[in-house]
C-alpha cells in the first residue's frame, strides 16, 4: 500500500516466529503500547484507521469468544464504508508482525469476539464499519521460531498454480522467498484463501474458495508477507488489480 511504513526486514523475521495465541499472559509495556500506537497512526489512510485500545471484560466474552483468554489490548481495524478489506489485511498484519518483533502476541479475531462491545470500543462513527480486531498482550512464554514443518499449511507446490510443464524449480530465487513468506501468513480458519502464480517479473495472486471479507483480509495479509519476502530477496514492487487477479510487478522491471 502507498505510504505505508514497512520494516522489511525486522518483520521478515518476526514472521517466523508469529503464531496466533489465545491464551495471553499479561498486558504489553507502555513503551510497547505507545510505538504500536505510533505504528497504528502511520498506517491510518485508504479509508481505514486502527484503534488500539484496553480490551474490556466482555470483549472476548460470551460463547463465540470464550477461546481468547486474557488479551489485554486489541487492535481494531475500522474502515469507511466501501473500503476494500485487503486494505486493513495488510495494514493489520503490518502491526501484527512489528508487535511480534517486539515480543508481543497477538491473534487476529474475525468470529470469536463480541462485535458489538468491539464497535463500541472502536467509537465507530457514520458510515464506518468493524472489519476485524487483533488480540495483543504479552506470550506466556517468549516467542520462538518456528520451524517450517512444524507450521500446519499446504505445500507450496499446491498454492503455486504452474504452467503446463513448469515447476516450482522454474521460479526465481525471489520470488521462492517472497511465496514462503506468503506460505506462513495467518489466515481464518487456516484456510489458506490464496493461491499463486509467477512470471518473469510479478507473482499474480487469486482468492480460492468463497471470497467473503475474511478471504479479503486473508488476501491482503497475504500481500504483506509477499512484499516482504520479495524485499528480503532483492526486490521491491507494488500490487495493482486486474479483475479479480492481484499482481505483484517488479518496480521499474523495464528501466
Ligand atoms: C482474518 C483472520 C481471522 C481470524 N479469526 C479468528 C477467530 O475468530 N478466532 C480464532 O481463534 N482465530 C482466528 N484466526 C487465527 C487463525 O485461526 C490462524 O491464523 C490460523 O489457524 C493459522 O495459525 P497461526 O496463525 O498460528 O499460524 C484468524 C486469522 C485471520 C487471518
Amino acid at each position: 500500500m502507498k505510504n505505508a511504513p514497512i520494516d522489511y526486514k525486522r518483520w521478515y523475521d518476526a514472521a517466523d516466529s508469529r503464531v496466533s495465541t489465545r491464551r495471553f499472559g499479561g498486558a504489553p509495556e507502555a513503551d510497547e503500547l505507545e510505538r504500536l500506537e505510533l505504528l497504528a497512526a502511520a498506517l491510518a489512510g485508504d479509508g481505514i484507521r486502527i484503534k488500539i485500545a484496553a480490551s474490556t471484560p466482555k470483549l472476548f466474552s460470551g460463547l463465540m469468544a470464550r477461546s481468547i483468554k486474557n488479551a489485554a489490548y486489541a487492535a481494531l481495524l475500522v474502515g469507511k464504508d466501501g473500503s476494500p478489506n485487503v486494505r486493513a489485511g495488510y495494514k493489520g498484519e503490518a502491526l501484527v508482525l512489528e508487535a511480534t518483533a517486539m515480543g508481543l502476541a497477538t491473534c487476529w479475531i474475525a468470529g470469536t469476539v463480541n462485535r458489538r462491545e468491539a464497535r463500541g470500543i472502536a467509537a465507530l462513527e457514520e458510515g464506518e464499519s468493524l472489519l476485524g480486531v487483533i488480540a495483543v498482550g504479552k506470550p506466556e512464554q517468549p516467542l520462538e521460531r518456528i520451524p517450517d514443518g512444524e507450521r500446519k499449511r499446504k505445500p507450496l507446490e499446491k498454492l503455486v498454480q504452474s504452467e503446463k510443464g513448469a515447476s516450482l524449480a522454474d521460479i526465481l530465487p525471489w520470488q521462492n522467498t517472497a511465496l514462503k513468506c506468503a506460505r506462513i501468513a495467518p489466515s481464518a480458519m487456516n484456510m489458506q484463501p490464496w493461491r499463486f502464480a509467477c512470471a518473469k517479473d510479478v507473482i499474480c495472486m487469486v482468492a480460492s474458495g468463497i471470497f467473503d471479507k475474511s478471504a479479503e483480509l486473508d488476501l491482503g495479509i497475504a500481500m504483506l508477507h509477499i512484499d516482504l519476502g520479495a524485499a528480503v530477496g532483492g526486490v521491491r514492487g507494488s500490487w495493482g488489480v486486474d479483475g479479480a487477479v492481484w499482481v505483484f510487478s517488479v518496480a521499474d522491471a523495464d528501466a
